[in-house]
């Protein structure tokens, strides 16, 4: 089984970013706890990180052709304004969860929304990077 674990603006900066929500872990370190818990599965993964929305949008597609199972995709503040990535997800077809690291549903109105989620098999909020491996968990259990 392959995950794709795709990470959007800004978690680039992750340890440094507002650490009261978003914690003192860099992103390197959530890749590294994501890729121990993956080994420990014996799962493949691998990661993309883009500030760019295309980007974002470029690797997504390219997963329906390179043997990508699952998507984990935090879009970070494209969650709230992309329906390209919503309409890039359901172009692929692959098994997606959505991962926000803090508790969206308790933050700023303009949150509240995620054009993603309806292309998502689930969503996980507010458990910082273990909502990562919940992610992968639930991907799993769907067998893919
Ligand atoms: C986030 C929540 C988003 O609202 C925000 O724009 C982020 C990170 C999270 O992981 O909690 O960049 O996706």
């Amino acid at each position: 089984m392959n995950i794709l674990v795709i990470n959007g603006p800004n978690l680039n900066m992750l340890g440094i970013r507002e650490p009261a929500l978003y914690g003192t872990g860099t992103y390197a370190a959530l890749c590294e706890k994501i890729t121990a818990y993956c080994a420990q599965k014996g799962v493949a993964v691998s990661f993309y990180q883009s500030n760019h929305e295309g980007c974002l949008i470029d690797r997504i597609q390219e997963s329906y052709s390179d043997g990508t199972d699952g998507i984990v995709i935090n879009p970070a503040a494209y969650t709230h304004t992309s329906i390209a990535l919503l309409d890039a997800v359901k172009a692929v077809g692959i098994p997606t969860v959505e991962v926000h690291i803090s508790k969206v549903e308790e933050r700023e109105d303009f949150r509240q929304v995620s054009y993603i989620r309806q292309a998502c098999i689930a969503t996980i909020t507010g458990k910082g990077f273990d909502g990562y491996l919940e992610a992968i968990d639930t991907l799993m259990e769907k067998k893919l």
